[in-house]
């Protein structure tokens, strides 16, 4: 029989902190592909995968974090939740706020949004206020009135969040039934990286580090270990490189333009336990990696969402990439929420000149097909 997944806090609801009385505000997110990489495996000497998490219903991975978070509010008599974002929290949240029947503010850095982003937050009917700062004044604001006021905070700060997107490394040890060697994901605000390595930990029954008590830590193990956490930075946007906050942070990949990481003692954490490293990589690299993986794997990511790949190809030209490892590569968003810079990081804009007539002599011609 036909069978649908059922979102992730139904799919793995023994491991999620959900009560059998909390409502499950669901848009089934979740199950998403883990596509192997053959040319990218050949650049660098390994068995890569990368983790799709553009196909999750509002095209990031930030959906798995607000259907736990989300649901958990909807449980409560709070009617309005809040978060500050580079842009696909607030579409995350917005989307989740329509499913409960809540209100939604996102606060967002002025002029700093990608587009598409920002048509989700306002065709889902979230109230936008853009305020003249980075992403870290808009947290640090946000946090400020969701304890003054009746607002519940979605952002990863609340624990919840990463309660749910700990799922998406059990995912991965699920496909491929154990888990990879090196695990490699972008770090912006730094709770995916830990949300990662709790789940890995918790998958292998392990103890690590986490949000909350958890009492599934009974379950038997899944995996037989758990990866290196491999966390990659924007060159202007590294403060876990530079070892301290950053005032400024720029970057073209405008989603992990953050100087001052909440969970800067989780991710530290996942780095060192697990052995990892957090690196920098430049934003042509950043874009050459998009490229990369939108013209040899066939999937179109984000920015932000390359710097995963960006690093894996650097720490191979470095030498640093062991040979045969398996490793899987998370691409956190969809390449078509910020189209306007991926074509303007191409030759021409990308845009292909010649017009011709509707003529199929004319267009062989012009395609050199004889
Ligand atoms: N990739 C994408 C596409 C993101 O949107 C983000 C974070 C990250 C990676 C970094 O993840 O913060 O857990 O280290 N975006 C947040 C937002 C900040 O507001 O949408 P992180």
């Amino acid at each position: 029989m036909a069978h649908q997944w059922r979102g992730l806090l139904r799919e793995y609801a023994e491991r999620l902190p959900l009560e059998e009385s909390d409502p499950v505000v669901t848009l089934l997110e979740g199950g998403t592909p883990l596509v192997e990489a053959p040319a990218i495996s050949k650049r660098v000497g390994a068995r890569v995968w990368l983790k799709v998490e553009g196909a999750n219903p509002t095209g990031s991975f930030k959906d798995r974090g607000m259907t736990m978070a989300v649901s958990k509010i909807a449980a409560t008599d709070t009617q309005m939740i809040a978060c500050a974002s580079t842009g696909n929290t607030s579409a995350s949240a917005a989307a989740y706020a329509v499913a409960a029947g809540l209100q939604c503010v996102v606060i967002l850095p002025a002029g700093k949004i990608a587009a598409g982003k920002l048509a989700q937050a306002i065709m889902h009917g979230a109230r936008l206020v853009q305020v003249d700062g980075n992403f870290d004044d808009a947290l640090r604001l946000v946090r400020k009135l969701t304890e003054t006021y009746p607002v519940a905070l979605v952002n990863s700060v609340n624990p919840y969040r990463l309660q749910g997107q700990k799922t998406a490394a059990f995912e991965i040890v699920d496909a491929l039934g154990d888990a990879p060697d090196i695990h490699i994901l972008p770090v912006g605000n730094a709770g995916n990286i830990s949300a990662y390595w709790m789940g890995y930990n918790e998958y292998a029954g392990q103890k690590a580090v986490t949000t909350m008590e958890e009492s599934y830590r009974n379950l038997p193990a899944v995996a037989t270990h758990v990866p290196q956490m491999w966390g990659v930075q924007a060159a202007g946007a590294a403060p876990f490189v530079a070892g301290h906050p950053i005032d400024n942070p720029e970057t073209i990949a405008t989603a992990i333009r953050i100087g001052f990481p909440a969970s800067w003692d989780f991710a530290s954490r996942a780095r060192d336990d697990s052995k990892g490293l957090i690196t920098a990589v430049p934003d042509e690299e950043i874009m050459r990696a998009q490229q990369i993986i939108a013209g040899e794997a066939g999937v179109f990511v984000e920015p932000a969402s390359a710097a995963s790949v960006a690093g894996l190809l650097r720490a191979a030209e470095d030498g640093r990439v062991p040979r045969d490892a398996r490793i899987v590569c998370t691409v956190t968003g969809n390449g078509l929420k910020d189209t306007k810079t991926a074509l303007a990081a191409l030759p021409d804009g990308g845009m292909q000149a010649e017009v011709v007539a509707p003529d199929t002599h004319e267009v062989a011609e012009l395609l050199g097909l004889k």
